[in-house]
């Protein structure tokens, strides 16, 4: 996996950033299960709530061209290290629960984790799955 090149495509795509409120800019790039890059920024809206993460943006960008497993995600932010919020942890699960975590301040200085690390003990569509085959069970 080119690491550098998934961190290049989130600084780009961060540049895009729509953020006339928070001014905090944030880009995201996920690697699909077959090496396709999409990238996606935040969006924010004047009601606020309708707001999207970056995260969310390159998800919905891969999942709505037929890629369903992600296979690491880069973000890039304006703060020292910008981890993704509780609700995109919960996206990024629905699509890869090992996908790779890097979090990025540039090429060069970066963290990674397992999504294990900052969702542990997830919820999944496996569950909902179990569930169903132990009704028909009954
Ligand atoms: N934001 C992201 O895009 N990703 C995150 O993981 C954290 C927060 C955005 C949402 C909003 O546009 C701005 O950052 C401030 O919360």
């Amino acid at each position: 996996m080119d690491k550098k090149e998934l961190i290049r495509r989130a600084i780009k795509a961060k540049k895009k950033a729509y953020v006339p409120y928070s001014g905090f800019h944030v880009g995201a790039a996920i690697l699909t299960e077959d090496d396709k890059i999409y990238d996606g920024c935040n969006i924010e809206i004047a009601s606020y709530s309708p707001t999207i993460c970056a995260e969310r943006t390159a998800i919905f960008k891969a999942v709505s061209e037929g890629h369903e497993k992600i296979k690491a995600i880069a973000i890039v932010g304006d703060a020292d290290h910008t981890y993704p919020c509780g609700v995109c942890r919960q996206v990024i699960r629905e699509f890869g629960k090992d996908t790779r975590i890097i979090i990025a301040n540039s090429e060069e200085d970066y963290r990674e984790y397992d999504l294990e690390e900052l969702l542990p003990h997830s919820f999944g569509p496996e569950d909902l799955q179990s569930a169903s085959k132990e009704e028909k069970d009954v």
